[in-house]
Parts: structure tokens; C-alpha cells; sequence
């Protein structure tokens, strides 16, 4: 982990309220797992008070080497905002890599990935970790969902990995109209993956852990929840799980990546 003044490569708005910015990062993101995230803090800005938490969404290389991180982001308030107007070459204050990412087994053969909304960020990472652990992707499903067709990100990026996307938005203006379960669970009357990897919202990472349990295959899923300290002090960012003495994680310090089995919704 590292505390580093990064500097803006750019910053750009793709759709509506979806941003993309790219920042300068120490070496050591190149060992960072997908799932794994960073704070941020604008330099010389005291509203708001707490470092922001983001996913990494993609490595930014150059030959070969890993010379800065890009993250997708939604604006939906103070900090996203005020990141929004930020522009290039602009310093930027950098934690990271946190947490714990998706674990890639070499047994992995057949994944299922799945993202609602802003959710795709990691999940677009962690295709591309796949991909460079040798996973062959052709064909493999993604299920992406949003409540319409702005929510609908990255579809280009699984499809340059060869992946077969599959599109829901709740109000049918892109894609299969419904929630993103819907498809998923009628894929796997004739699939079984080796494993599900989802990230979204809380609905859908229950309902996808009801699924993962009921057909017996292995889930991890990426959860977000509002954090204070984002290093595991203060229990902002507590989720119930079964397996612990206290019966809480620290979605900052033992996630945000959890196995779905041990999750209680
Ligand atoms: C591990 C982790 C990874 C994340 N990755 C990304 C990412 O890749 N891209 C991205 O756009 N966002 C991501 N988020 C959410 C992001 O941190 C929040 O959107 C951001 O902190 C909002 O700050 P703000 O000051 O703009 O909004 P605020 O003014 O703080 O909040 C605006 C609204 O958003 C809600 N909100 C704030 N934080 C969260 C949250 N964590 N979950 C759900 N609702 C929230 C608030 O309740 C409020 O309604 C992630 C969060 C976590 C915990
Ligand atoms: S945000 Fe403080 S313990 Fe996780």
C-alpha cells in the first residue's frame, strides 16, 4: 500500500453521469488484484472530509508495464462532483491498493461474470486478469444490467476478450428488459460454471448468492459500502458474515471481495 500524489492523465466524462479518469500510480499496482481499490482525496479540499473509495477498473500499460490506474466512476454527490471538474496534469492524493480482490484458482475454466451498474468497474478487471491468467474468455458470459441504457458500460471491453454479453435494463430500452438475474438464471439451466464472480448493488449480489447456493457453484462477490477509515479501524463499513467470532468483516480491510457463502443478507 501506498500514499502517493498522483497526477490526472485524463479525465474524461463517456455517457450521462460515467466518468473515466486515469492517474500516474507506484509500481506496485502491477501486482494489484482486480476487486482490490483505492481512496482519493483532493488536495487542499476539506468537503469532503473522507477519502472516497474506488475500484481499480483498469491497469494503464505501456510496454508492458504498468504506468498509471484508470477508474470508472459515477457522479452522485460532493467528492464525485468535485472530481468531475478536475482536469488534466492536476495532483491528487492516492491510497492503495486495498483490500482483497477476486481470487483467480488455476482450476478456473468456465467463469460466469456478472455486473449491475457502476458495478461493472472491477468486473471489467477482473476479465482482463482472467484473460492474462490464460482463461480463455471466448465465449464465457458476462451479464450486465442497469436500470436503462446509460447504466450499460463496457459492453466493447468484454467483447474485445471474446466474451458473450448478455443485457438487461429494467426499463427495456436496451437490451432484454428485466432485472440481470433473469437471463442468468435461464443460462444456467444448460451451463454450469466453475464459478460466478458478480458486483453491484446489494439486491443483486443477494439474489445472485441465492442462485450461486442453490446450484451449488462457487461465488465471489464485490460489495460496497459507505466507508469512513477505509483501513480497518473504525467499523464504518461492518457486513454480517457467518463464519467470524463477532459475526461482522471489514468490507475496507477483508473484502470488499467476499466469499458469497459467508455473506448474510
Ligand atoms: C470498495 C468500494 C469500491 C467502489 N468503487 C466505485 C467505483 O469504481 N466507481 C464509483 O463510481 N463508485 C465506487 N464506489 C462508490 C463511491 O465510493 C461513492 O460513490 C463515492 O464515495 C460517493 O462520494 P460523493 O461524495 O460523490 O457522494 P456522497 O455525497 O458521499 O453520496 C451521494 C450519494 O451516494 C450514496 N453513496 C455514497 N457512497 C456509497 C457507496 N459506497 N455505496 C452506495 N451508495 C453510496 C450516498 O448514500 C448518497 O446517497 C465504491 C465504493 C466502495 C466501498
Ligand atoms: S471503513 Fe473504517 S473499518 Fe472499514
Amino acid at each position: 500500500m501506498a500514499q502517493e500524489t498522483a497526477t490526472i492523465l485524463y479525465n474524461t466524462r463517456i455517457s450521462g453521469t460515467y466518468c473515466k479518469i486515469g492517474l500516474t500510480c507506484a509500481p506496485q499496482y502491477a501486482s494489484a488484484a482486480a476487486g482490490q481499490f483505492v481512496t482519493l482525496k483532493i488536495r487542499g479540499r476539506m468537503d469532503p472530509l473522507l477519502r472516497r473509495p474506488f475500484s481499480i477498473h483498469r491497469r494503464i500499460k505501456e510496454r508492458n508495464q504498468v504506468v498509471g490506474l484508470e477508474i470508472l466512476y459515477r457522479v452522485v454527490g460532493g467528492f464525485t462532483g468535485q472530481l468531475a471538474e478536475m482536469v488534466k496534469n492536476e495532483p491528487i492524493d492516492l491510497l492503495g491498493p486495498l483490500g482483497r480482490g477476486f481470487t483467480i484458482s488455476p482450476d478456473c475454466k468456465k467463469p460466469a461474470l456478472i455486473a449491475g451498474g457502476i458495478g461493472v468497474a472491477p468486473i471489467v478487471c477482473l476479465a482482463e486478469s482472467l484473460d492474462e491468467n490464460g482463461i480463455d474468455l471466448s465465449g464465457a458470459p458476462v451479464f450486465l444490467g442497469g436500470r436503462t441504457r446509460a447504466d450499460i458500460l463496457c459492453e466493447t471491453d468484454f467483447g474485445q476478450l471474446g466474451m458473450r454479453r448478455h443485457i438487461t435494463t429494467e426499463d427495456g430500452s436496451y437490451g432484454q428488459k428485466g432485472l440481470v438475474t433473469e437471463p442468468f438464471t435461464g443460462w444456467l439451466k444448460t451451463h454450469k460454471p466453475d464459478i460466478i464472480y458478480a458486483c453491484g448493488p446489494h439486491g443483486l449480489l443477494r439474489a445472485v448468492s441465492g442462485i450461486a447456493r442453490e446450484h451449488g457453484i462457487p461465488c465471489e462477490i464485490s460489495i460496497e459500502t459507505v466507508m469512513a477509515c477505509g483501513l480497518g479501524v473504525c467499523m464504518g463499513c461492518a457486513v454480517k458474515t457467518r463464519d467470524s467470532g463477532e459475526g461482522y468483516r471489514h468490507v475496507c480491510k477483508d473484502g470488499p471481495v467476499f466469499d458469497a457463502a459467508i455473506v448474510t443478507f
